[in-house]
C-alpha cells in the first residue's frame, strides 16, 4: 500500500526506536514497522480491529516486542515520555477533536520525537469524492497550523498524489 511506504520512508524507522501507532486497524503497518524498532506500540478504538492485528502481530505480541491496546487515541494509556516516534496512517480524518490526539501524542512522545501522519488533503476534488463519507480533511497549511499549535517543529507538510498528504514534525528536544 503507497500510504504504508510513504509513511514508512518519511518516519526512517532506526533499531532503537520505541513506536506508536494510533488507529492501527488490522495492524498490517505494524507488521511492516515492528521488526525494525527495539519496540512497538499501538492502539485502535475498536475491539475487533485489536484482534485481527493481535493476530497479525502474534509473534511479536507474544516476545513482548509488539503491544496492541483497545482504547481512544484521545487518551493514551502510556506515560509522558514513552516513544521516540509515531505514525498513523489513514485515520486523522475520522478523529473530530485533532487537537486533543495532537495533545496526546505530544505527551507521550520523548524530547526530539518525530511524527508522522498519512492522510487525504482538503482540495476541491477530495472535497466531492469524500464528503458523502463525513471526513475530516484539511490543506497543507491547516495541517501546518494545528502541528505548530500542539507545540511540534520541524513541521513538513507535502501532498503526494492527488489525494494524499503526509505531515512531519518533531517535539522539540527542550521539552520535557
Ligand atoms: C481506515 S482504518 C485504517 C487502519 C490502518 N491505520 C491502515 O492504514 O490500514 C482507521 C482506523 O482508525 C481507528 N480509529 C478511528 N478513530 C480512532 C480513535 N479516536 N482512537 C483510536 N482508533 C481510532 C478505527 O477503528 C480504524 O481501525
Amino acid at each position: 500500500m503507497k500510504a504504508f511506504a510513504v509513511a514508512l520512508q518519511r518516519l526512517a524507522p532506526q533499531p532503537d526506536d520505541l513506536f506508536l501507532e494510533i488507529g492501527c486497524g488490522g495492524g498490517y503497518f505494524l507488521r511492516m514497522i515492528q521488526p525494525m524498532v527495539a519496540k512497538a506500540a499501538a492502539i485502535d478504538h475498536s475491539p475487533e480491529m485489536v484482534e485481527l492485528a493481535r493476530q497479525s502481530n502474534q509473534e511479536a505480541v507474544a516476545a513482548g516486542r509488539a503491544e496492541i491496546l483497545q482504547g481512544d487515541a484521545e487518551r493514551l494509556p502510556w506515560p509522558d515520555n514513552s516513544f521516540t516516534c509515531t505514525a498513523n496512517t489513514a485515520m486523522w480524518f475520522f478523529l473530530p477533536r485533532p487537537g486533543n490526539v495532537l495533545a496526546e501524542l505530544y505527551r507521550v512522545l520523548k524530547p526530539g520525537g518525530r511524527l508522522v501522519i498519512a492522510t487525504i488533503r482538503r482540495s476541491w476534488l477530495n472535497r466531492i469524492v469524500w464528503a458523502p463519507y463525513g471526513l475530516r480533511l484539511y490543506t497543507n497549511q491547516q495541517m501546518e497550523e494545528m502541528l505548530s499549535q500542539c507545540g511540534f517543529r520541524e513541521i513538513r507538510v507535502s501532498a503526494p498524489g492527488f489525494m494524499g498528504q503526509i505531515a512531519m514534525a518533531r517535539k522539540p528536544s527542550g521539552q520535557a
